[in-house]
């Protein structure tokens, strides 16, 4: 029965440890780290990650705000926005939640925050100093895989990390963070997509298997190693509304020597460490 890695937990310790660096930077330099929000359209999954990504700047003392569009916004008019925040003091950090409507081309608008304000690590300056070696803001879902690792003590130097999905915001970067020559890194990498052949036969080599394609339930026990360490970033809904992962929870626990649950395990980390982002950001601009 594999060890459960609790994700809610380390992210309350970590959103702790943030807290405490949040009232010391202010009360040295003055200023409150700030995230500004933006939200376009009316996306109901969207509006509750945005609702809890600022529910979870106020638990550690950070300001948020909340730029809500309508879905018939143009690209220039959220262009123009984001030239405003870009140069806003207040602003510390900024998050466009995507998917943005299709009317607006994504690409231009990420390359359009301020490299020091890109606290998603979305945008080029951002990846193009991760895959130098030389990071400034990690994308925030791989970093908090990364650090469930880290501060579970799961080995990562040196072990076989199978990546399955190979998404600008998941797998890409993550392949790219756990292969540089560093601490909590090191690894050898293996990333599949859907034009992987034999998938299997791929994960079942793995030291850890790291599953974020969107494909309910997709990793099986049989698709792993006895004693592999899953971690599960799929975020899916059933038929009957459950929330599952890409990992079959039930079944794959029972082989793996540790496993994220979902819920519970990569989404907490994932706003937590968009927190360590945006105070990164304040201390960047101001410290
Ligand atoms: N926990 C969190 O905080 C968090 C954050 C972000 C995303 N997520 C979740 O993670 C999942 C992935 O998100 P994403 O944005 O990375 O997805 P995405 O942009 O849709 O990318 C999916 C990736 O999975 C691959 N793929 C799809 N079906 C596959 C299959 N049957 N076999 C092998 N590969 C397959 C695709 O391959 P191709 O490239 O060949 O098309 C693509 O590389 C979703 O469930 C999402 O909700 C969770």
């Amino acid at each position: 029965m594999a060890q459960i890695l609790d994700g809610k937990q380390l992210a309350q310790t970590m959103q702790a440890e943030i807290a405490a660096q949040v009232a010391d930077f202010t009360a040295k330099s003055g200023v409150r780290p700030g995230l500004a929000a933006v939200l376009v359209g009316d996306n109901a999954a969207s509006q509750v990650y945005v609702k809890n990504k600022r529910k979870a700047c106020e638990t550690v003392g950070m300001q948020s705000g909340l730029h809500q569009l309508p879905a018939t916004t143009s690209q220039e008019e959220l262009l123009h926005l984001l030239a405003q925040l870009n140069t806003d003091p207040q602003v510390s950090g900024i998050l466009v939640q995507l998917p943005l409507p299709k009317t607006i081309d994504e690409n231009a608008i990420i390359d359009a925050v301020a490299p020091l304000k890109d606290v998603d690590g979305f945008g080029p300056e951002s990846l193009g100093l991760l895959t130098s070696g030389n990071p400034r803001f990690l994308p925030c879902t791989p970093l908090g895989v990364q650090q469930i690792l880290v501060r579970n003590k799961i080995p990562i130097d040196g072990q076989h990390v199978v990546i399955v999905g190979r998404s600008n915001i998941v797998g890409k970067p993550l392949a790219m963070m756990l292969m540089q020559k560093a601490e909590g890194a090191n690894a050898t990498v293996t990333v599949c997509h859907s034009r992987t052949k034999d998938i299997a036969g791929l994960t079942r080599q793995a030291d850890i298997v790291v599953v974020a394609i969107g494909v309910a339930r997709f990793l099986k026990k049989d698709m792993i190693r006895p004693g592999a360490v899953v971690v599960d970033v799929g975020i899916n809904r059933t038929a009957e509304g459950k929330l599952v992962g890409d990992v079959d929870f039930a079944e794959v626990k029972e082989v793996a020597s540790a496993i994220t649950p979902v819920p519970g395990g990569i989404g907490p980390m994932t706003i937590t460490m968009l927190l360590h982002n945006t105070l990164r950001a304040a201390i960047l601009q101001h410290g």
